[in-house]
């Protein structure tokens, strides 16, 4: 596969890299993308050096396969143009996730939608795959009714300006601010921007991206999102209400039966899902699983994964993966 990654150099391009490598992705030529900032500069894939192109070279080159993380202005103009010389796009951004003629895509629950014929191929929102990862097996079991998510996200999901704001509050360092405010030591009840419902976009995304991955809009979700000072991965906790009633093991076994969930709970132990362990791997990790006891049929549980990976650059190379296997591009 001759394949680009547009935003190479970014905080999800560069494990798009590590990944691609990891999983021995067929890759036959690379083309290396970033904005004209980066243009010229060098960056090693499997030991060998590549020089940054911009966008207009990478769509001469034809790819068979670009994945987009350049944010969501850049998919907006580019990704159609990649599309209209036959290469497929996989987008990380959120330009194209609700746009109807787009699927989006979380492979273990549909990448049976894919057909030839899409070219631009939406990637869920970080916090929206670890969450419906968890949530798909009960759903399918239980029908879900109602879900109420707050998030604890990683400074990660901002991208490379954000890393360093932590970092650089953390070291006494002044430096160029990614938040309105300082993140260490804090935590910010606002993710993304501000919308005229008083929710965030990030909010949002969590609400509606749910019900178009799993194809049913007879659900709810309301969320709110928290910026938090952690680099390894997101956070949620959920509490989900179901039409029918559940069997907390049953619970348990449905999760762990589930390919790329893997259940952390004892609390005999102290064991439950952290950011810090989820950090690098690519499982969506589950615990703290318990009935509320205040309301029938209804579940708590907290998710974590590393948002960088099956929150992003797992999840876009498993759709390429899914692609070249089905023969779709
Ligand atoms: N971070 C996450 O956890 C996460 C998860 C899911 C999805 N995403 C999405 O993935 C995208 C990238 O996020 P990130 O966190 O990696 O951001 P980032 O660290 O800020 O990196 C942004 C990347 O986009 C490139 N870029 C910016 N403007 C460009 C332009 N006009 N033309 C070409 N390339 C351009 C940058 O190149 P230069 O280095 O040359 O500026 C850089 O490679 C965003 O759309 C984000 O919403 C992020």
């Amino acid at each position: 596969m001759r394949v680009a990654v547009v935003g190479a150099t970014g905080m999800v391009g560069e494990v798009m890299l590590k990944v691609l490598a990891e999983r021995n992705f067929p890759v036959t030529e690379l083309l290396l993308v970033a904005s004209e900032r980066s243009v010229g500069k060098t960056l090693a894939y499997k030991g060998k050096d590549y020089t940054i192109i911009g966008l207009s070279d990478a769509v001469a080159a034809q790819p068979d396969i670009a994945i987009f993380s350049a944010g969501g202005d850049t998919s907006l103009e580019w990704a159609p143009k990649f599309a209209e010389v036959g290469t497929t796009v996989i987008d990380n951004s959120s330009a194209w996730r609700m746009d109807p003629t787009k699927k989006l895509v979380v492979p273990e629950i549909n990448a049976n939608e894919l057909t030839t014929t899409d070219k631009i191929i939406a990637n869920p929102n970080c916090s929206t795959i670890q969450l419906v990862m968890a949530l798909a097996p009960l759903h399918k079991k239980y029908q879900m009714k109602r879900v109420l998510v707050s998030t604890y996200q990683s400074v990660s999901g901002t991208g490379v300006k954000a890393v360093r704001q932590l970092e650089n509050e953390i070291a006494g360092i002044q430096g160029e601010m990614a938040y309105p405010y300082p993140i260490s030591r804090n935590a910010l009840p606002h993710c993304d921007v501000f919308l005229e419902n008083g929710y965030t976009k990030e909010e949002m995304k969590l609400a509606r991206e749910p019900q178009k991955i799993l194809d049913d809009r007879t659900f709810s979700v309301s969320a709110t999102a928290v910026r938090i000072p952690t680099a390894g991965g997101h956070s949620e906790s959920v509490n989900v209400e179901f039409l029918n009633d559940f069997e907390l093991n049953e619970v348990r076994r449905l999760l762990n039966d589930t390919p790329g969930v893997t259940v952390q709970d004892n609390p005999d132990t102290n064991t439950y899902p952290m950011p810090i362990y989820a950090h690098d791997k690519d499982e969506v990790f589950v615990g703290r699983i318990r009935r509320d006891e205040t309301q029938r049929n209804t579940l708590n549980m907290w998710i974590v994964s590393d948002n960088l990976r099956k929150g992003a650059a797992t999840n876009a190379v498993q759709i390429a993966e899914y692609l070249i296997k089905n023969q779709l591009v």
